[in-house]
């Protein structure tokens, strides 16, 4: 897909699928930049795929990211992709979750979302363009036990993706959500193995996705081709939910 002179933010960029969007962004001839809170791991994974800026922002943190934001547009004039694909977990049941986790899941994975995207809908309004792909969940769609905080957030990125896409139509800008199954990265590497064969067995494809699967379709989105797909939720899980 081409992507050239196209300027791209993407959340959580450091590692796992946003990596791979960003990498498959960076093959396009976007300029990228990339949002982590572990700097050093931003700067690896920028030395490794070349046209990419590695910043340090906690996307739950409104201020930071508005600094960064003015900075990217301070820099390149213009900001075209918003992929808000940052995410956490802390897994519990209901009767022993923590408030605390609660609320991080909840301000990483939705509210993040919302700090970005407030953060560039001005620019994107103003250039009369733009193109935001939320990285959702299958378990916003379906929930999961021990994934409340999860399931909620995920579930809320897709009525603030409709919203959003409502709301910035007008202004040419498309707003859609991708939601993942299973995908083998860092986030479900520590997951029991029985857990994962169990899950496993659900799968009518008979394998867990890839990185690679889940930034194809996000790109897909992100490209002219697919100006007129707005508001919507696509997901990418070998057949788990349908
Ligand atoms: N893997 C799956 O099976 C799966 C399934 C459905 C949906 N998803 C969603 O896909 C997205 C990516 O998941 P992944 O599996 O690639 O996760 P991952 O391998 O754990 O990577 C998460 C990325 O997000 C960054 N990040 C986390 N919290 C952040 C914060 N507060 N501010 C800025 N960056 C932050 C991490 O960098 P730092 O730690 O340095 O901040 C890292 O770059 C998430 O939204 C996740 O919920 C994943």
């Amino acid at each position: 897909m081409v992507f050239k002179d196209r300027v791209a933010l993407v959340t959580g960029g450091s590692r796992g699928i946003g990596k791979s969007i960003a990498q498959q962004l960076v093959q396009g001839g976007a300029q990228v930049f990339i949002f982590a809170r572990d700097l050093a791991k931003a700067q690896e994974t920028a030395s490794q795929l070349g046209n990419v800026t590695p910043m340090q922002a906690d996307v739950a943190d409104f201020d930071q990211v508005e600094a960064q934001i003015k900075q990217i547009i301070a820099q390149t004039g213009k900001l075209d992709y918003l992929i808000n694909n940052a995410g956490i977990t802390r897994d519990n049941l209901l009767m022993r979750m923590d408030k605390a986790d609660w609320d991080a899941v909840i301000n990483t994975n939705l509210g993040g979302a919302f700090n970005c995207t407030k953060a560039v809908t001005r620019q994107m309004s103003k250039q009369r363009f733009g193109r935001i792909v939320n990285i959702t969940s299958i378990i916003g769609a379906m929930g999961n036990a021990g994934q409340a905080n999860y399931s909620a957030a995920k579930a809320g990125l897709m009525g603030l993706t409709k919203s959003a896409a409502r709301e910035l139509a007008s202004r040419n800008i498309t707003v859609n959500a991708v939601a993942p199954g299973f995908i083998e990265t860092d986030m479900t590497a520590v997951l029991p193995e029985n857990i994962k064969s169990a899950m496993l067995q659900q799968i009518p494809l008979g394998r867990f996705g890839q990185p690679e699967d889940v930034a194809q379709l996000t790109c897909f989105l992100l490209s002219d081709t697919a100006g007129y797909i707005t508001g919507q939720v696509f997901h990418v899980n070998g057949g788990l939910l349908m």
